[in-house]
């Protein structure tokens, strides 16, 4: 693992401001709730119009930038700043590669508004992206560790083999979040995250984010955002800003508790089995300790059944059953119930900040209510 390095990028994130600091001014980046600027004659200038920049978004990019290392744009939320991507570099005709095992909303986003304007969409599961060919392909689409099942894919190797096909690389790292996993060391052309998820951290609002190396494609990103109005609120962009200050914290204790909590369940009678990369019966597990920094707060436990599963998650006291990950609670929920291509036993779990003891005393005695393995 490589964390080391990372500390003094973080320290320097928390330290960040565009201009050196006067006298008086607050520490925090403001919250500017405008849609107009003082704009009298040319219109020239940073601030023009609400709907074109705003310095609380742009605060939240530099922060973002520098966690990235790659220039940033935000987002209203991770579904929008994936769709910038989608619709601001291919054209009909086109071909995208996307994981088969990745979020569903990607590819129901590509097959409902871009297949019928011509762009034709091929999938491939993330465990074998390195059997594929990817030659013809404008876009090759990486999500890894994928959600919701926690397939590895080696970025090393299949990123610079996409490259050298033509194609334009984006990596989503929503799971690993953008300090677990640095698509930019792999040379990717876009990373993209779901900031709704640990990089805020609270559960308490929404925002996506696009990164690029190349800075005419990030214009491209920022004029979709200008002509989509596809645009964050200030606030909520500041409450992301909050929560980035923290996401290292965060993110140590979510995977060291992930850990512990996915050899606790490996190790019990019943579970069938437990996903997360951190474990070394995981076949990315190898790859996922050279690519990522950490393994991140999210793990698979599978169960006997559905019902054993819902039952599982009722009936532990530290658990909120919701749909989302990476927040400050611990959450979990059957995916299946979603149509996801995973056991009905299926439990998609997010570690939380709860210390470690009693987070595991709540699932040992849920898992204690469960009727013996059938
Ligand atoms: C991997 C991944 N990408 C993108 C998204 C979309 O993010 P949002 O819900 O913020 O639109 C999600 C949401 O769960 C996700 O898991």
């Amino acid at each position: 693992m490589t964390g080391r390095p990372l500390d003094a990028l973080f320290a320097q994130l928390l330290h960040h401001h565009r201009e050196p600091l006067q006298k008086g001014q607050s520490f925090g980046a403001p919250i500017v709730n405008t849609s107009i600027y003082h704009l009298p004659g040319a219109p020239e200038g940073p601030y023009q119009y609400g709907r074109y920049t705003n310095p609380t978004w742009e605060a939240l990019e530099d922060a973002l930038g520098l966690l990235e290392g790659a220039p940033a744009v935000v987002f209203p939320s991770g579904l929008a700043a994936v769709s910038a991507i989608l619709c601001t570099q291919m054209q009909s005709g086109d071909r995208i590669l996307v994981p088969a095992d990745g979020y569903y909303a990607i590819r129901a986003f590509i097959e409902t508004f871009l297949a019928p304007l011509g762009i034709v969409m091929e999938t491939v599961p993330t465990a074998q992206y390195d059997a594929r060919a990817y030659d013809g392909f404008r876009v090759v689409w990486f999500e890894t560790p994928s959600n919701p099942g926690l397939a590895v894919c080696d970025l090393a190797r299949e990123i610079p083999r996409a490259r050298a096909a033509g194609a334009l690389t984006v990596v989503d790292h929503t799971t690993a979040t953008p300090l677990g996993l640095r698509p930019f060391a792999f040379g990717a052309d876009f990373a993209v995250c779901s900031d709704t998820k640990a990089v805020s951290g609270h559960c308490d609002v929404l925002m996506g984010h696009v990164a690029a190396r190349d800075p005419e494609r990030l214009a491209r990103i920022r004029t979709w955002r200008k002509l989509s109005g596809a645009i964050p609120g200030p606030f909520e962009a500041w409450l992301v800003l909050r929560g980035l200050e923290t996401l290292e914290v965060r993110l140590a204790r979510m995977s060291a508790s992930a850990q512990i909590i996915a050899e606790r369940l490996a190790a019990h009678q019943k579970v069938l089995s437990v996903t997360y990369p951190g474990l070394p019966s995981h076949p990315g597990h190898a790859i996922a300790r050279d690519q990522m920094t950490s393994f991140g707060p999210v793990l698979g436990v599978t169960f006997a059944s559905r019902d054993r599963a819902e039952a599982f998650i009722d009936g532990c006291s530290l658990l909120r059953a919701a749909t989302s990950f990476g927040g400050v609670h611990s959450s979990a929920e059957c995916r299946v119930r979603w149509g996801d291509a995973v056991a009905p036993g299926y439990v998609r779990l997010s570690v939380g900040i709860e210390p470690i003891e009693p987070l595991w005393a709540a699932m040992a005695a849920s898992l204690a209510e469960l009727p013996a393995s059938p």
